[in-house]
C-alpha cells in the first residue's frame, strides 16, 4: 500500500508527498530560470513559475512550469500571493539589478510571513570580491537570507558555460576583456541540478556552496577546444570596450552598464576562478563536453 511517503525507486528522497509539492521559481523565464524549471519538471516537481511580465507565459510553460505567478520584485506586487501554498522558493534577481538587496528583503519577509518556506538563493562565485559592484550586492543579499529567520540554503555559480556557447557554434569567441584571463566556469545545467537537490532534499539547510566547473580555461583556450570539438575554426577575438559601451552597451541601463565594465577591468586582472562543493556525484561537464551537447542539440 502506498504510504505516500515511499520511495520512487530511482532517488530514495524523493517522494510521492514531495513531489506533489510546488517549488517557487523566481525569474522563471530567464537563463537561469528555465533551466532550473526545466530540472525541476524532469524530476517530477511541480513549478510554480514566476514572472514580471504575463507575456512571458508561454516561455516558462514551454520550460515545464506547471502554474505560473505574475509578481514584481521591485515593489513586492504579487510576492504574497506568489509564496501561497509553495513549499519550497527559488530565489534569484534579475541580472545586475541594482535592487538586489531590497528584492531579497521582499522575498525574505513574504517568505517569514508564510511561516518560513525552505529558500534557496542564487548567488555568485566570489561575493566578496569588492571589484564588481553587482558581487557585493549578492553579499549583501545573502546576509538578508541568513537573518530572515527562515530556512535557507546559498548556491554561488561560476559564470556559465552557456554563456558563450551560442557564440562558440557561431564561430566567434569575442568578449571585450582578456583572452588568457583565466575562468572555471560552470554548465547551467549542472547548477540546476543541484538546485534541485538542495531545494527537495534535506540536509543543506544553512549552507554556503561555491559552484564551478572541474577545469581552468582562458577564452583562447575555450577557442581552441572549440576548434577540436566542432572540427571547424572558432577564433577568440578581444572586442574594443569603447565599441562595447557605444554598442551592446548603450542598450543597457547605466548602472547596468557600470557593472559590467567593472566585471570586464576585473576580469582582465584575473578572470573569475574557484573551487567547487561537489554534489554531483561524478565530475562536473567540461567546456568540451558543453560544445559537443550543444552541437548536438537542435
Ligand atoms: N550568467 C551567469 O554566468 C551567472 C553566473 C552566476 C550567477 N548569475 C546570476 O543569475 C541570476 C539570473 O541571471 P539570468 O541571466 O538567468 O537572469 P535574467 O535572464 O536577467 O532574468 C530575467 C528574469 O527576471 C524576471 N524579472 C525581471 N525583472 C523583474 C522584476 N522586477 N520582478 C520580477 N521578475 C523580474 C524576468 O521576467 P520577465 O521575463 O517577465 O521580464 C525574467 O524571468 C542573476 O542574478 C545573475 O547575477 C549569473
Amino acid at each position: 500500500m502506498s504510504t505516500g511517503s515511499e520511495s520512487t525507486g530511482s532517488d530514495a528522497q524523493v517522494t510521492r508527498e514531495s513531489l506533489a509539492r510546488r517549488v517557487l521559481v523566481m525569474g522563471a523565464s530567464g537563463k537561469t530560470g528555465r533551466a532550473l524549471t526545466g530540472a525541476l519538471a524532469a524530476r517530477g516537481f511541480r513549478v510554480r513559475a514566476a514572472v514580471r511580465s504575463p507575456a512571458s507565459t508561454e516561455t516558462v510553460y514551454a520550460a515545464g512550469a506547471s502554474e505560473v505567478a505574475v509578481l514584481d520584485l521591485a515593489t513586492g506586487a504579487g510576492l504574497d500571493e506568489a509564496l501561497a501554498g509553495a513549499w519550497a522558493v527559488y530565489h534569484l534577481a534579475p541580472n545586475v539589478h541594482p535592487d538586489e538587496v531590497g528584492m531579497a528583503r521582499r522575498v525574505v519577509a513574504a517568505a517569514a510571513r508564510q511561516g518560513g518556506q525552505r529558500l534557496v538563493y542564487h548567488s555568485v562565485l566570489h561575493p566578496d570580491d569588492a571589484s564588481m559592484p553587482h558581487h557585493l550586492r549578492k553579499a549583501q543579499a545573502e546576509e538578508v537570507v541568513r537573518a530572515g529567520g527562515v530556512p535557507w540554503t546559498v548556491l554561488r555559480p561560476a559564470a556559465y558555460h552557456q554563456n558563450l556557447l551560442p557564440a562558440a557554434l557561431a564561430g566567434e569567441l569575442a568578449v571585450p576583456y582578456s583572452l588568457d584571463a583565466p575562468f572555471s566556469n560552470v554548465d547551467l545545467d549542472d547548477v540546476a541540478q543541484v538546485a534541485v537537490t538542495v531545494l527537495t532534499e534535506p540536509g543543506h539547510e544553512g549552507e554556503a556552496y561555491d559552484l564551478a566547473g572541474p577545469e581552468v580555461l582562458s577564452v583562447r583556450q575555450m577557442a581552441s577546444q572549440a576548434s577540436e570539438v566542432l572540427g571547424r575554426r572558432v577564433t577568440a577575438v578581444k572586442t574594443d570596450r569603447r565599441a562595447w559601451e557605444e554598442g551592446p552597451g548603450a542598450a543597457l541601463p547605466e548602472g547596468a552598464r557600470r557593472d559590467l565594465l567593472a566585471m570586464f577591468e576585473s576580469y582582465d586582472r584575473g578572470g573569475l576562478v574557484g573551487g567547487s562543493a561537489w554534489l554531483w556525484g561524478r565530475l562536473p561537464t567540461t567546456w568540451a563536453e558543453a560544445v559537443a551537447a550543444a552541437r548536438n542539440t537542435p
